[in-house]
């Protein structure tokens, strides 16, 4: 491909910029090997950004933000941050980046690499080879509906006399946008889009079942689709997950599939996630990439970070971003064959012990990996 890749970098606080450093390894071991053309920005963010100017993210580093094909976050936040405003709080830098680049599909893969498969919550027979992707409404729904708030409520016997109030609120655009995002994603993988709410009770579910149907019947009729209940879906996740592809949901129910799901498959360090918007001019959905974990203040500054979550994030950015998919294979199977050589960062050490390797060297492994693959 001839194409140039935009990417700004925001490193951010904790661990965030020592995993980073392992994904520039690899970015520039593409660039030196595939012939990719990354141009590379890093600014700031959360803490660091707040250290720096004052406010967890500038106006200056959102219109970077605005112009790039992706950005690649690594985590924000830290106890020294803890007692600020509110409004200037690390996290307040992340959640701009997402309402503004209006990033309304979130997808958190949960993927067994078959090293790990005795670290799952459940048997490894039930979660080898396990490769699904969930796809979660992010910019609507319950957190984010009208009326909202707590009041008085002292007409007749209410004890406490309050009432807590938050509203499911979804519109048919809001439903057939992302509904359109778990199609195209199921396009390149195994073809089958799992929406899951609660038609049974919810009015908002009766419309998210119709409206993915009608996105279905209308523009991906070749995508099997099928709807299940969100409790029976949980259900299945824990019973039997390789019977799902992609499953679509809303924000309420995906914020619980994805953290269970997560559990299927081990380590936080080892959990990416994308956050896509609509597509911009050139085509590419407007895209963020973020390792799921944290800035992990107890290990921060110690070398122990595992980089994967990172790395497989910037993987999907291959994939979902720059149409890379072949590049993204290559990547993720490295990772594999590190973890199947017992190359292990501390978190992904079992009770037996051995020598966990350094971020730098887990990533130097990935890197090495990467370059014996083709
Ligand atoms: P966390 O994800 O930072 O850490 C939870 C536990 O997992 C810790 O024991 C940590 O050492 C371990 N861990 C996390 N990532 C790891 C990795 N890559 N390798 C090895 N071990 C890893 O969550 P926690 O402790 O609740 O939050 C710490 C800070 O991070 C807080 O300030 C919180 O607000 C922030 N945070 C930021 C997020 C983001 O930037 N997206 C998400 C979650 C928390
Ligand atoms: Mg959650």
């Amino acid at each position: 491909m001839s194409d140039r890749y935009s990417l700004l970098i925001l490193p951010g606080d904790g661990i965030g910029p020592e995993v980073m450093a392992e994904v520039v390894k690899v970015i520039d071991w593409l660039g030196a090997h595939r012939g990719m053309a990354f141009d590379v920005t890093q600014d700031l963010v959360g803490g660091a950004a707040y250290d720096a100017h004052g406010v967890p993210l500038t106006d200056a580093t959102m219109a970077k933000a605005q112009a790039v094909d992706a950005v690649l976050l690594g985590a924000v936040g830290g106890p020294k941050y803890d007692v600020l405003d509110f409004a200037v709080k690390p996290e307040r830098g992340l959640l701009r980046l997402r309402k503004e680049l209006d990033l309304f599909a979130n997808l958190r893969p949960a993927q067994c690499f078959d090293a790990l498969a005795d670290f799952s919550s459940l048997k490894r027979e039930v979660v080898a080879g396990l490769d699904i992707l969930i796809v979660r409404e992010l910019t609507s729904g319950v957190y984010f509906g009208e009326p909202r708030g707590i009041h008085a409520d002292d007409n007749g016997d209410n004890e406490g006399g309050r009432v807590g109030i938050n509203t499911q609120r979804y519109t048919s655009g809001e439903i057939r946008r992302v509904a359109r995002s778990a199609f195209e994603l199921a396009k390149k993988r195994r073809g089958k889009v799992c929406s899951m709410e609660k038609a049974n009770v919810m009015e908002s579910g009766i419309l998210w079942r119709e409206e993915t149907q009608w996105v279905h019947d209308n523009e991906f009729p070749d995508v099997e689709l099928t709807h299940m209940y969100a409790d029976n879906g949980l259900m299945q996740l824990v019973r039997q997950p390789r019977q799902f592809d992609v499953i679509l949901t809303d924000n309420l129910f995906g914020d619980l599939l994805s953290d269970a799901a997560a559990m299927l498959t081990g380590s936080l360090g080892m959990l990416p996630s994308a956050s896509l918007g609509a597509p911009m001019a050139n085509g590419r959905p407007r895209a963020m990439y973020e390792p799921v974990h944290g800035s992990a203040p107890d290990i921060a500054g110690q070398g122990k970070a595992n980089p994967i979550a990172c790395i497989l994030s910037f993987a999907m950015a291959l994939r979902y971003s720059f149409g890379e998919g072949a590049a993204a294979d290559a990547l993720e199977a490295a990772v594999e064959r590190v973890l199947a050589e017992g190359v292990r960062t501390a978190d992904l050490m079992g009770p037996d012990g051995g020598t966990p390797v350094s971020t730098a060297e887990m990533g130097d492994r990935i890197v090495a990996a990467l370059a014996a693959e083709a």
